[in-house]
This record gives C-alpha cells, structure tokens and sequence, in this order.
C-alpha cells in the first residue's frame, strides 16, 4: 500500500548547529543562548501573524527569521552590522543535513515510500536548502506553507493538509516526523502518524491534561526511522 513520510525542514533534516556556531564566531560566549532565543522568537512570530486577525499580517518566513533576529539582537544589546545580518541569514540557504538523512531518505525511497518536506520556510529557502545538502534528489515533495492562499504556519490544519493533498493519502497513512515536539502535537492533532526525533533526550511535552498527545514513536536519529516505517 502507498505510503508517505514527510519531514520538517529546520532542526529534523536540516542541522542549524552552523547557525549558532555562526552567532558564537560574532558575538563569542553568546551564541548558543542567541541562537535559541532566537529560533523561540520566529516561532512565536509565525505563531502571532497565523492566529492574529485571520492572518492578514502573514509575512513570509524570511522575514520574520530575519525580524526575530533583530529583535533578539535588540534585547541582549547585542550589534547586529549589516554585514552579520547578511552572512546569519544567509546561513539558513546553506544548511548541511544531519550525516544520516541522505541515506535515510534514499532507502526509503527505495521501498516505493513518497518522501517530502512540509515546512515553514519559503519555497526559495527550501530549494536552497535541499540543493545545498544535497537532498533535492531523494525527496518527492517540497512542501512550503508559503503557498497556502493565504498563507498559514504550522501549527494549522490547513499547513498540515498540504501533505494529503500533495500525496493523495489519507493522514493516518502518512507519516510525520519532526524534532520539534510542539510540531509532532500539531501533525498528531491533524490525524498524521508522527514520529518525533528526539536527539537529545528532552522530556516529552504533552501538555498533560488532553489525550491523544504522545507521537506514535520516539526516535533519537534519522536512520531508525528505517525500523519503524
Ligand atoms: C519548519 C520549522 C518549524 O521547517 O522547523 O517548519
């Protein structure tokens, strides 16, 4: 039976390591501590233009990366130059994948499985990601939300709902995998299959209270996937 496994972009596929150690060669000591904050902050933008009047102050994932950027600059007094905001930025064009995602994505390939991505970057910076990783070869689909009319982030359904229009499937017969534990809920939410990645053993999130908040299977690098799928 056809099946599909879809991936989030940044953090899953794709190590964003070279962004904070980018940060720690500008602004030395800091540059972990930037480096969430300010992947907290674009998040909790995409999360206030996607929930805030119906979306009419959507801006495109660039620019909020970018706004996020600033404004953690901003609160930490931290001198963002033209020249650092230029070469952090860029930074997010020219990602590598994790060591095992090629040959993970390329055996899953092999078994007839639809591979994709589904995130919030822009198509531009998912092509530039995907070729510079060298990915484009072994994915199906390069899902953005950018091309949602109007546009939403995840954790919408309609963001979700990209992948079983893209595929055909139905959600329990694609699977989810993501490294971010608020993006397994979300895809769990929607009715996808979700595996969560969990490199470095955080606590599971599952907001205690509500039922149908565990992924399906817990994973601590690409590659098991291949057990499981
Ligand atoms: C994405 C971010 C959330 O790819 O990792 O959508």
């Amino acid at each position: 039976m056809k099946s599909a496994v879809l991936f989030d972009a940044y953090g899953t596929l794709f190590d964003v390591y070279s962004i904070a150690a980018k940060l720690e060669h500008y602004y030395p000591t800091q540059g972990a501590a930037l480096a969430a904050a300010w992947r907290d902050k674009q998040i909790d933008y995409t999360r206030l233009v996607t929930t805030s009047n119906g979306g009419v102050y959507y801006q495109p994932f660039d620019a909020l990366t970018l706004a996020a950027l600033k404004t953690v600059c901003a609160a930490r007094g931290v001198d963002l130059s033209s020249d650092i905001e230029q070469a952090l930025m860029g930074q997010y064009m020219t990602l590598t994948a994790f060591d095992d995602a090629h040959r993970t994505l390329a055996a899953l390939k092999a078994r007839h499985t639809v591979t994709g991505i589904l995130s919030n970057g822009t198509p531009d910076m998912l092509a530039a990601a995907t070729r510079s990783a060298g990915l484009h070869e072994v994915l199906d689909h390069v899902l953005s939300v950018h091309t949602l009319n109007p546009p939403q982030y995840t954790t919408a359904i309609r963001a979700y709902g990209l992948g079983t229009s893209a595929t055909g499937l139905a959600a329990q017969d694609v699977t989810f995998v993501s490294s971010n534990a608020w993006d397994v809920l979300g895809a769990t939410w929607f009715g996808y299959r979700t595996v969560w990645v969990n490199r470095s053993r955080a606590p599971w999130e599952g907001l205690g209270v509500l039922t149908n908040t565990y992924p399906a299977h817990t994973i601590s690098c690409l590659s098991e996937l291949l057990d499981i799928i």
